[in-house]
């Protein structure tokens, strides 16, 4: 039994794996439609409990219809409608549900709420965002960056903005896939110096550039996320938008960087606050691929979490 806690915990053969995966299952399903089931029913017999307790489009639809394709059963669990909001342990609540269901995904605050699942579950855990870390997001990234540019190892990234837990996962993968990746942003915004030294421990080049333009010279792929995330307290929006201002994700951004750089972002995005619509809906965009794609790698790690 594996869990999918997080990319830097996970073995870089088994990504490689995942990844190579979920392209083959993407390209064998081309043209069906999406409530189709693949020839292949990994699945089948198999329960997976989704918990959100915070809101969710795409990780919610994804795994749902991912489950459904691979031919099994899903069910979405608010958090504030279980007893796990109204005081029952989290490794009660695990062991509840070990006792219903193959697998349990769960998006939470806390990353100590996901590790508690995991450590009391009979099941397999998967992280489906916490505050610190969102590692199906940066699969589905990876999955994009290859079907458009080749190997991601060597490649130049560059996130721009805050180092928020997107920002985490792409440093944990830079470590783990090979690659290298430019952070901009202001100091008060910097991404973790754990996940920073993790990356450069496994040989990436990690770099702090405050210059936004000097940042995206040579890049491959830039990379924007909201300037207030989910955990964040909505008092600190203005004060983000002022420190942030000079990192938004313009034509004139995209222009500094290399000429078939592409553009990424997880999505949901703010338009014209951190990117702009016209490098949103531009040709160097790859957003709605990268949404597509968390269908993909998703179906990949829920395979690679129950050994099918
Ligand atoms: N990118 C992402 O995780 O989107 P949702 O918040 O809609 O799931
Ligand atoms: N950084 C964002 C990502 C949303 C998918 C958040 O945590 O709100």
């Amino acid at each position: 039994m594996n869990h999918f806690l997080d990319i830097h915990k996970t073995d870089p053969s088994a990504l490689r794996s995942m990844i190579d995966q979920a392209s083959s299952m993407k390209q064998a399903r081309q043209g069906r439609p999406k409530g189709m089931p693949d020839d292949d029913q990994p699945l089948a017999g198999r329960m997976v409990a989704m918990i959100f307790e915070k809101p969710s489009t795409r990780t919610r639809v994804s795994f749902d219809v991912g489950v459904r394709q691979m031919g099994g059963q899903s069910m979405v669990l608010s958090g504030n409608d279980m007893q796990l909001g109204h005081g029952e342990t989290i490794a009660d609540t695990a062991r509840v549900l070990s006792r219903y269901v193959d697998m349990i995904m769960i998006r939470t605050f806390d990353e100590t709420v996901l590790t508690e699942m995991a450590e009391y579950a009979d099941v397999p855990v998967i992280n489906g965002l916490t505050d610190r870390t969102h590692p199906c997001q940066i699969m589905a990234d990876v999955l994009t960056y290859e079907e458009h540019r080749g190997p991601i190892k060597g490649a130049q990234v560059v996130w721009a903005g805050d180092g928020n837990n997107v920002c985490a996962s792409f440093l944990h993968a830079a470590g783990q896939f090979g690659f290298d990746m430019t952070f901009t942003g202001p100091a008060q915004l910097d991404p973790e110096e754990e996940f920073v030294g993790l990356a450069r421990s496994k040989g990436s080049k990690i770099v702090i550039e405050r210059d936004a333009m000097k940042a995206v010279e040579g890049a491959d792929l830039v990379v924007a996320d909201t300037w207030v995330s989910m955990h964040d307290a909505q008092s600190v929006r203005e004060r983000r938008h002022n420190l942030l201002r000079a990192y938004q994700v313009n034509e004139a951004l995209m222009a500094a960087a290399k000429p078939d750089a592409l553009f990424m972002h997880c999505l949901p995005a703010h338009r014209e606050e951190e990117v702009t619509s016209a490098v949103m809906d531009g040709p160097q965009s790859v957003i709605f691929d990268e949404a597509e794609n968390r269908l993909h790698a998703q179906k990949a790690v829920m395979r690679w979490c129950l050994g099918l």
